[in-house]
């Protein structure tokens, strides 16, 4: 089959990652007969020094016109100080809307060989853990009304949470769909101890849940769910929550899997067309130094292909090829723990060979 990959590289090390995931791609659709056509646009501060905007016209046209999209990463200090229309970060939520990417998933698992970068203590982490957040990602307070207004004490700003049964809906169904390819537990987390907004998302949730009999739902409360991740994580399997709880709560999670530079994500839409991106953000401070971990951006390209592409086996075999590469021992410097370590250039021989072998 031939696929027309939309890539936003970005800023910082994104380049250099999205170029390793180019080149896994390539090898995959050279070894399964695909072929992978690939388009960059611009996005972030490269697109704001190039033409003024952090999110081009001509980059939201090409991507709605992809099979689908991989992005490395937005940001940097250069920009930081922009308005917070003008910021790099306002690429990302532009994005996210135009394409209508409402479910974001976001997987932490603890990878056995990679158990001591975990800051939590080996007993709480004994039976390791493997949860997939499922975050609602075009609504709430990122999306709702705001402003500012005279208050109480003078000059306030505001930002509404609002959510609709529609996108709850929604969202609950992804979860559930995702559950049952999993461990068919979900865990939907609110604030409904105080929230309008969060005491509807609950009741919609249920409602949904009704129509799958064999998932266990259970409901927490955002702050106990803060702390229950980094008690027992090995609790959860599929976590639903609203667009902010879902920024936060995701990294912590990614946080207790000690290797940031792992863990890929997906946004997904009504359509098969996403956008891939690994958790991680643009480290300025190493990049250009094939010091970076390209990994998260090739198992990002894996979720493509399972989730946008239906290639089972293809994803199937990235995965394997980066398993097989952590256990003869090769690592990248945020997780060598001080020992010697591999470039990203390196990595991405090593894990284009085992999946050649
Ligand atoms: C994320 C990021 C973004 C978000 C920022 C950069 C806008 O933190 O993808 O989690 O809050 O969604
Ligand atoms: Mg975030």
């Amino acid at each position: 089959m031939n696929y027309n990959i939309a890539l936003l590289k970005g800023d910082g090390i994104g380049p250099e990652i999205v170029e390793s995931a180019v080149r896994v791609l390539e090898a995959v659709g050279k070894k399964y007969g695909h072929t992978f056509n690939f388009t960059s646009y611009l996005i972030g501060g490269c697109a704001i020094d190039a033409t003024g905007a952090p999110l081009p016209e001509e980059t939201v046209a090409g991507c709605l016109a992809s099979d689908s999209v991989l992005l490395g990463a937005v940001g940097g200090p250069k920009w930081d100080t922009l308005p917070g229309n003008l910021r790099p970060e306002k690429a990302l939520l532009g994005i996210r809307a135009a394409m209508e990417l409402y479910t974001n998933l976001r997987p932490a698992k603890l990878y056995s060989v990679l158990k001591d970068a975990c800051p939590l203590r080996a007993d709480l982490v004994e039976k390791g853990f493997d949860l997939l957040i499922v975050r609602e990602l075009t609504g709430g307070i990122y999306f709702g009304e705001r402003g500012y207004r005279q208050g109480k004490y003078g000059e306030e700003a505001y930002d509404t949470e609002a959510y609709s049964v529609y996108e709850i809906e929604r969202i609950a169904v992804a979860a559930f769909d995702a559950a049952m390819k999993r461990n068919k537990k979900v865990t939907s987390i609110d604030k409904a101890n105080v929230l309008e907004s969060s005491r509807l998302w609950r009741k919609v949730v249920h409602q949904v849940a009704e129509r799958y009999p064999e998932v266990t739902l259970s409901d927490m409360l955002v702050d106990n769910a803060a702390m229950q991740l980094v008690r027992n994580p090995a609790q959860f399997d599929v976590v639903v929550t609203s667009n902010m709880f879902g920024d936060i709560l995701s990294d912590e999670a990614s946080q207790i899997t000690g290797s940031i530079g792992m863990l890929p994500s997906a946004s997904l839409g009504a359509t098969g067309r996403g956008l891939y991106e690994p958790i991680h953000g643009s480290a300025p401070d190493i990049a250009g130094k094939n010091l970076a971990n390209p990994i998260a951006t090739v198992l990002s390209a894996a979720m493509m292909l399972r989730y946008s592409f239906g290639l089972q086996k293809e994803a199937d075999a990235i995965e394997q090829a980066i398993d097989k590469v952590l256990c003869e021992g090769y690592r990248t410097a945020d997780i060598a723990a001080g020992a010697e370590a591999v470039g990203t250039v390196e990595m991405t021989d090593l894990i284009i060979k085992a999946l050649e072998d």
